[in-house]
């Protein structure tokens, strides 16, 4: 008996390791994204969404287009910044499209 329990346990944990390895490529993705949209929280609000009369912009909400331009001057740095111009150069054009994408589905 305890044998055939310990067989069961083990089929059970085998088939947990096997469906916890098959996460798909898109929820891979969307990982990807909330942890790049992570790094913004501290100073615009979790998902871009800041409380009211804060001092930062909300990013939830903007056009996509406005966040892509406005992250593209701050790293030509033809928009002054006292911190977005060092944050943005840490960015691929890529990463700042799905950025501005996540941020501009947020409501
Ligand atoms: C350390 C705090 C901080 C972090 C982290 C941060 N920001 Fe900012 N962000 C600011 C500040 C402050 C401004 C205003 C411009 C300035 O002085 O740098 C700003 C402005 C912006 C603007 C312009 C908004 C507007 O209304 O014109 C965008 C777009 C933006 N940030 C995007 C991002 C994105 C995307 C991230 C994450 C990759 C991010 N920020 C992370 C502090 C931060």
């Amino acid at each position: 008996m305890p044998d055939q329990i310990i067989k069961s346990l083990f089929i059970v944990v085998i088939s947990a390791m096997l469906f916890a390895g098959t996460a798909s490529a898109a929820d891979q993705q969307e990982l990807y994204i909330k942890s790049l949209a992570a790094t913004c929280a501290n100073c615009h609000g979790t998902n871009g969404k800041s409380i009211k009369d804060a001092a930062l912009p909300a990013l939830a909400g903007m056009q996509s287009a406005a966040i892509i331009e406005q992250m593209q001057a701050f790293k030509t740095g033809s928009r002054s910044a006292t911190i977005m111009h060092q944050i943005a150069k840490g960015y691929t054009d890529d990463q700042i499209k799905l950025l501005a994408n996540y941020f501009a589905a947020q409501n």
